[in-house]
């Protein structure tokens, strides 16, 4: 039996920093307003020769140097975007190109679920690899959602930010990814999107969201799918080391898991300094994680993310 293991991590986010204060110059808003409804006080915003693959570029090269991996030996790229940087050739081609992947027998390609995108990507990657298929496979997560945002909606623009995150999966006979749990809804698309297609392309589009709709969503269907990961591995909540969630609200995270009863100080949280960074949210906390010590060799991780679709999912691995 063939199991995906991830053997390095890495991440990048963009140096400009907006604070809460700096919010409060341009919408009615306030620094105690946002920190008590959301937990965020600081998010990066990438400049404008900035892009989301040349940030994908920087978390993935992090994430090969770590695997210790010649990046000849990375046969797929999935890169997770809603926020690539042309409608095509794909984020993923033009990271095959910066990261000098030359092998044309390495397909690169993008998967849109916005902020459950790097789930999404962990699973499909692991398919590949359980299959047989592929042996190293390099999975982004990366968006410039600050690029969507409409700067006077007050109640959007808190909470975007931008940044990528990576890892590169090796083929083990240990575990590695236990299993992956995704789901989607389409009945719940109005509550968040950003309008926009082929025949619009030029226009400025921006992220419309029900906030408080998509939070109560949000926080059922984490908690569903948190409790379908444990039954389907038939394993007990305590034998989670670390629960490494989507970044979008700090009252999400704390809601979702008082639901399982799950005790904060095994939660990686970044959603202070980092805001929502969409796809790059989970692999970002992961990347912190291992690199300050947190996360050690044989730990149990549980990651889970909800986003626009609705989508959400959740990987179990033991990292
Ligand atoms: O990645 C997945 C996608 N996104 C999410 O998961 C986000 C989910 N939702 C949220 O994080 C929260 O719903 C928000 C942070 C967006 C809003 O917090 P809330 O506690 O749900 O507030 P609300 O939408 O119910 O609004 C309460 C009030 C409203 O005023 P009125 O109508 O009661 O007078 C809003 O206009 O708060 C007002 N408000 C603000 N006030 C100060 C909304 N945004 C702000 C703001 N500053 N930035």
């Amino acid at each position: 039996m063939k199991y995906s293991r991830i053997i390095g991590t890495g991440g990048y986010l963009p140096e400009k920093i907006l604070t809460n204060d700096d919010l409060a110059k341009i919408v009615e808003t306030s620094n105690e307003w946002i920190v008590e409804r959301t937990g965020i006080k600081r998010r990066h915003i990438r400049s404008p020769d900035e892009t989301t693959t040349s940030m994908a570029g920087i978390a993935a090269n992090r994430a090969i140097e770590a695997a210790g991996i010649d990046r000849s030996q990375i046969q797929m790229i999935v890169f997770a975007t809603c926020t690539p940087d042309l409608f095509f050739p794909n984020a993923a081609s033009t990271l095959q190109r910066l990261l000098g992947i030359t092998a044309t027998a390495c397909p690169a390609f993008d998967v849109n679920i916005a902020c459950s995108g790097f789930i999404y990507a962990l699973s499909i990657a692991d398919q590949y690899i359980r299959s047989g298929m592929v042996e190293h496979a390099l999975v982004v997560g990366a968006d410039s959602l600050t690029r969507l945002i409409d700067w006077s909606d007050r109640s959007t623009c808190i909470l975007f930010s931008d940044g990528a995150g990576a890892v590169v999966l090796k083929a083990d006979d240990k575990p590695g990814i236990y299993s992956t749990h995704l789901h989607t809804d389409g009945s719940y698309g109005d509550l968040l999107h950003v309008k926009g297609d082929v025949y619009n392309a030029p226009s400025c589009q921006y992220i419309n969201m029900q906030g408080n709709a998509v939070f109560k969503v949000a926080v059922t269907k984490l908690g569903e799918v948190v409790e379908e990961t444990l039954r389907f591995n038939n394993i007990d909540k305590e034998a989670i080391d670390w629960l490494i969630p989507h970044q979008a609200n700090l009252r999400i995270i704390e809601a979702t898991t008082r639901r399982l009863g799950f005790p904060m100080e095994k939660v990686i949280l970044t959603v202070e300094d980092q805001g929502n960074t969409s796809a790059a949210s989970v692999p970002l906390a992961l990347d912190i994680g291992v690199r300050d010590g947190r996360i050690k060799p044989g730990n149990l991780l549980l990651f889970e993310a909800f986003s626009a679709g609705f989508a959400w999912g959740s990987a179990l691995v033991r990292y």
